[in-house]
């Protein structure tokens, strides 16, 4: 499959609608789930023009392990409760952080990253079964519409989970 390069709408709505197709279509025929977050996270740095990370943590055991990613070298292991990433884990809900240097315990990856958003993804259990995370050289970038935009677009990996992983 060859990648055919689209123009995202700058309008949240439409965005988030064309970004649904655009992660499903390079994403739906694939049963694997590692091959399916690759393409899941390579769809959304050409669609999101100020991130510099977009990826998954894990959970394994007690801390979260690096996933597919499009970015720099990140940190492979974030204990629960730790950073961003291991605080969203522990709350159980989405966060958005406007500058990542004002977030206690903030890990940094990338020196250039300003903000950050992280959404949890919920196995059919409803457990957390992993993170998305997303950075950016921006400060403030992600905005509350980001959030709910995204929380909706990782259903697309938390319908592939349930089967073997
Ligand atoms: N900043 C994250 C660590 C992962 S990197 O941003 C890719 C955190 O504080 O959990």
């Amino acid at each position: 499959m060859s990648y055919i390069e689209v123009t995202y709408p700058t309008e949240k709505r439409e965005f988030y609608r064309m970004l649904d197709s655009q992660l499903r279509l390079y994403t739906e025929s694939e049963p694997d789930i590692t091959a399916a977050m690759a393409n899941f996270s390579s769809v959304l740095a050409q669609a999101f023009s100020g991130v510099n990370w977009a990826g998954f943590y894990i959970v394994r055991g007690g801390e979260l392990v690096l996933g597919p990613f499009q970015g720099r070298p990140a940190v492979t292991r974030i204990m629960y409760g730790r950073g961003v990433c291991g605080t969203s884990w522990q709350r159980r809900e989405p966060i958005v952080v406007e500058e990542v240097e004002c977030f206690e315990g903030h890990i940094a990856c990338d020196c250039n990253t300003h903000s950050e958003i992280v959404i949890p993804i919920r196995d059919r259990s409803g457990e957390i079964w992993g993170v998305l995370d997303m950075d950016s050289v921006t400060p403030g970038y992600f905005t509350d519409e980001d959030r709910d935009g995204l929380t909706d677009m990782v259903k697309i990996i938390e319908e592939k989970l349930g089967g073997a992983v």
